[in-house]
């Protein structure tokens, strides 16, 4: 039979230090956790769910691994699929919110909206997914609320709708004010947020332990916002034109459970889903999943190969013969795995929204589609714009054709994005990345895997512009830049920063220089 319960798959999107790791392991506090899947970051001393599946990955206490975590939450299951996002930021990083439904944007209170998660943003923005903010840290000196409800809405052109507002200043936090009920939220502290804290309601005339000026205050600024029109419509907020904002202290455990009631109540589940010729495949048809994370390599001793797919539709049962979309092929899952990383346990069914790690899956490359009954392609997990690059050349020249087969693998498995061009030659391409961990990724694969050392060096360049053939014969030879070609075709010319890609662009009006997605 198979599994009915509604499904919310989503991402936290943040900067590093926001309080991602905090957040998760309180989410997994107030729920039950059906898989854990090396879904928290190590830190230090903390609690460690990592994949430890490469030597340089054990020795940094960081998961270089997109995992997911899932959980029960009032008979819904909840997928939190990680987002990589500390030294190990990647195009992965990029790549696991085509796995979700909706984002969280955790916020640090006292820093506002950093780089990493605007970069985030704009991935959710371009694929139109809903984002609920949380500004955490609450507990914490920070900004003022409403300061920060104008960062927001400047930066990332999103009108906030808070649903909560604090009640005490960053730093002196009472509770909140639930706004659409006018109930006082009470906040109470526990003991290192161990423990689920209690959260206790009261109405307005029941309000205690709270100054009356700093109730009063949250009413007037709470009506500010009504008059602004700063009120949740649901509409607008699936349509990416409005985020919901809550308040909370992750460390204190408060305000998660509220989290989880607005997930539930606001984020959208699984959908209908369009391949590639326009075919629409609903939740309840045929199984269906798309692959958008592939990894290698996690087990020295023999070969292996994860893919994680999104269950678009469907029912998957283990073992179930499915047909490979990109090559007609069939493709037996007898080795599928709810939970990834080392652990062996497999998974029996998943259902629409639900990730699944398939062992041993050789032919599956990233964006690739699986599927029973009629046929269904789904749409490429699109590339991001890079902005590290090197040069890579065989440490061995004896052992160029290694070099050569390792080089064409980390491209497909679309570890790193690989370039090239007449002028280069096909000895040393240009290896291009959103993240910099992303080559020692394949500087260790390339010596363990493929037995061919190699040498990598830096490139000036920052800045990825799409171009076409037109601009790639245009642009020859203009200075402080180059044109590539990837391997997909798409031509890429580099710049050594934005500044010099804008003149470019100006001087040549009729050339196309298109920004790419998530781009700096
Ligand atoms: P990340 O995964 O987004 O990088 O953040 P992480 O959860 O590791 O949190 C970063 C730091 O912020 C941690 O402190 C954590 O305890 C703290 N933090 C997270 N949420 C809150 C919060 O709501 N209030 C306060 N006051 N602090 C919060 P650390 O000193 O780096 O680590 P630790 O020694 O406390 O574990």
């Amino acid at each position: 039979m198979s599994d009915k319960r509604p499904r919310r798959t989503f991402a936290v999107i943040s900067h590093p230090d926001a309080g991602k790791s905090t957040l998760t392991e309180a989410l997994a506090l107030h729920a039950r956790v059906i898989n854990q899947a090396g879904a928290v970051h190590g830190k230090d001393d903390r609690k460690a769910t990592v994949s430890d599946w490469m030597d340089m990955e054990k020795a940094r206490g960081i998961s270089i691994t997109s995992a997911a975590l899932q959980f029960v939450y009032r008979d819904h299951v909840v997928n939190l699929v990680d987002t990589p996002g500390h030294s190990d930021f990647s195009e992965d990083t990029y790549r696991v919110l085509s796995a979700v439904d909706s984002a969280v944007m955790l916020v640090d209170a006292g820093k506002g909206l950093e780089p990493q998660t605007l970069k985030l943003f704009r991935v959710c923005a371009l694929r139109g997914i809903p984002v609920i903010t949380v500004i955490n840290k609450w507990d914490r000196p920070g900004l003022s609320p409403l300061a920060l409800m104008d960062e927001i809405e400047k930066q990332i052109k999103l009108r906030p709708t808070p649903l909560t507002w604090p009640v005490g200043e960053a730093g002196d936090f009472r509770g909140v004010l639930d706004r659409r009920t006018g109930e006082f939220v009470k906040y109470t502290r526990t003991a290192g947020g161990a423990e689920r804290a209690p959260e206790r309601r009261m109405t307005a005339s029941e309000v205690e332990d709270v100054d009356a000026d700093v109730w009063a205050a949250a009413m007037d600024e709470s009506e500010l916002l009504s008059l602004d029109g700063a009120d949740h419509d649901q509409e607008r907020f699936l349509g990416g034109e409005t985020t919901p904002v809550m308040f909370a202290s992750a460390l204190q455990n408060f305000g998660v459970a509220q989290l989880l009631e607005l997930l539930l109540e606001l984020a959208p589940g699984p959908g209908a889903t369009a391949g590639v010729d326009g075919t629409v495949r609903e939740v309840d048809d045929a199984f269906s999943a798309f692959v958008f994370k592939v990894q290698s390599g996690m087990n020295s001793a023999h070969r292996d190969r994860l893919a994680y797919a999104r269950v678009v539709s469907g029912t998957f049962d283990r073992g179930m013969i499915v047909t490979h979309a990109s090559t007609g092929r069939p493709f037996a899952t007898k080795y599928a795995q709810a939970v990834f990383g080392r652990t062996t346990s497999s998974v029996e069914q998943a259902s629409p929204g639900d990730i699944i790690g398939f062992v041993n899956a050789q032919a599956l490359r990233v964006g690739d589609t699986v599927y029973d009954g009629d046929p269904i392609d789904y749409p490429p997990v699109p590339s991001f714009a890079p902005e590290h690059f090197m040069t890579a050349t065989a440490a061995d020249i004896g052992r160029y054709k290694q070099f050569r087969r390792g080089i064409e693998q980390l491209d497909q498995e679309g570890v790193v994005q690989v370039l090239r061009s007449d002028l280069r030659g096909d000895q040393s391409p240009v290896l291009a990345a959103v993240g910099p961990l992303q080559f020692e990724v394949v500087e260790e694969r390339m010596k363990n895997e493929f037995n061919s050392p190699i040498r990598l060096s830096r490139l000036d360049y920052q800045v990825a512009r799409r171009t076409d053939a037109d601009g790639a014969r245009e642009l020859a030879g203009t200075r402080s830049m180059e044109i590539l070609q990837r391997t997909d075709g798409t031509y890429l010319a580099l710049f050594t920063d934005k500044w010099r890609a804008n003149k470019v662009a100006r001087d040549n009006p009729d050339v196309l220089l298109e920004e790419l997605p998530a781009g700096g």
